[in-house]
């Protein structure tokens, strides 16, 4: 091991200085507390206050994870919550440690490659992905020794049967579907794809990246899903963006149980301990300690404060927003998939004077974070608008009203896109110049000028 010899080098500046960088910094920044942030994929809601007290609470803040058993408190915590996340999910088992939804892909994934070597399927390499997919699925399969089969869509945003007939066989190790997809859209065709994939002996995995829209509806455990990880910073409430804070947890069905990685939460006569028998199966561990327990300790809370109903009528109000607007916008823009989203659907450029980046800057000005724009890849121009539950039906026609507003001076006079946003204290970026001429953080400097 190395030891460090010298003090590192950091630099001091009196608190002072440092409240007003910070302060600074949050000024020229967007968050969900400033406004509308319909960011497709993202689901940046409102997050309770609550929410953000429970977790900074001195008893978990000064907690030592070396000392775990003795801390009841938290093991009670993270055994409910695998519990809540079990009923939610129709799945049998949760670990709580992967740390982002594509460390729980990860996780899922190393199970599948144990689970087949267990069976001494050792043919098993290719990993089914839909071309709406996250980049995070292939690149979890790239991870984990995998290769990957990329699956298109049909004309209505489903996986093509006939594409998924082509490339199914006794190789593949799983499918990964996301659903509702990034399209918003639920497969209609989402037991007779399960059914196929069954039927090769592979395993069907879930991207829950989106249960915003099916939290408390359906359970994916009961529509034949194998396996699954939540992003629990986003359906269950952490703030979202920047890398993190984050935890995907993973819920498997029986058969995957013991792939799981060590210690597992038990109870035992009413005590909590950390189980480290019985690994013989286990992946092992893929996380320092347990997981990411602040943000697990958020959503344990956001899910007891919810309740089943609570939990089911977010997801029923987050579905209706989205449906709203794209009743509203469709209007003037093209919807590629003309049928009813689930929690966020997605615009084409088509029919746009100017090009989808050009209207994101404008939007900056009406007073909006943009939506999420150019993925997923297979629609033109895509602009993916993810609402919430938690916004007003009032943000909701001002955003509308902007946006149909944009589209008509988009034709009318795409000039003034060019050198938009003009109200932001970062203007118009040059995008070769951003990419060609890339400084490194360490030499990037602020001059005080930027201030202004
Ligand atoms: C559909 C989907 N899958 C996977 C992920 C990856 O999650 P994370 O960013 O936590 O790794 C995201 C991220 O938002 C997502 O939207």
């Amino acid at each position: 091991m190395e030891v460090r010899e010298k003090e590192p080098k950091i630099e001091r500046v009196p608190e002072r200085e440092l409240v007003k960088e910070l302060y600074y910094l949050s000024k020229i920044n967007w968050g969900v507390d400033d406004g509308f942030y319909p960011l497709g994929s993202c689901t940046m809601k409102y997050n309770p206050r609550i929410n953000e007290k429970i977790a900074s609470q001195k008893e978990f803040l000064f907690l030592h994870p070396a000392f775990p058993e003795l801390a009841q408190g938290a093991l009670e915590i993270m055994y409910e919550l695998e519990e809540m996340l079990c009923k939610i999910t129709g799945m049998d088992a949760f670990s709580l440690m992967p740390s982002a939804g594509a460390h729980g892909e990860f996780l899922a994934l190393k199970i599948a490659k144990k689970f087949f070597i267990d069976k001494k399927e050792y043919q098993r390499k290719y990993v089914l992905i839909p071309d709406s997919a996250h980049g995070t699925n292939p690149a979890s399969a790239s991870m984990c020794k995998f290769q990957t089969r990329e699956i298109k869509s049909d004309p209505r945003g489903n996986i093509d049967i006939d594409d998924l007939k082509r490339k199914v066989g006794d190789d593949i190790v799983a499918l990964m579907i996301t659903y509702p997809n990034t399209l918003g859209l639920a497969d209609e065709n989402i037991e007779e794809v399960i059914k196929i994939i069954h039927d090769a002996g592979g395993l069907v995995y879930l991207d829950g990246a989106n249960m915003n829209a099916i939290s408390g509806i359906v359970r994916p455990g009961d529509m034949g899903f194998d396996f699954v990880h939540l992003n629990l910073h986003k359906t269950f409430s952490t703030p979202h963006g920047g890398g993190g804070p984050a935890a995907g947890p993973l819920g498997v069905k029986k058969e995957l149980a013991e792939y799981l990685p060590y210690p597992r939460v038990k109870k035992e006569d009413g005590k909590f301990t950390l189980d480290y028998s019985n690994r013989e199966k286990s992946v092992g561990k893929i996380e320092s300690f347990y997981g990411n327990f602040p943000v697990l300790l958020r959503a344990w809370a956001y899910i007891k404060m919810l309740g089943e109903e609570g939990i089911r009528k977010n997801s029923q109000i987050a579905v209706l927003n989205a449906n709203y607007l794209m009743k509203k916008l469709s209007q003037k823009y093209d919807l590629p998939f003309k049928r009813k989203c689930k929690h966020e659907f997605v615009l084409s450029e088509k029919g746009l004077g100017v090009r989808t980046e050009d209207l994101a800057k404008a939007l900056q000005d009406e007073g909006f974070h943009p939506p999420t724009i150019y993925f997923p890849l297979i629609v033109k121009g895509a602009i993916m608008i993810e609402p919430t539950e938690t916004e007003t039906k009032k943000t909701l026609d001002d955003f509308a009203e902007s946006m149909l507003k944009l589209f008509d001076l988009s034709n009318q006079n795409p000039e003034y896109f060019a050198k938009a946003p003009y109200k932001q204290k970062v203007k118009r970026v040059d995008m070769v110049k951003a990419n060609t001429q890339i400084i490194p953080a360490e030499r990037w400097e602020r001059k005080t000028d930027e201030k202004e």
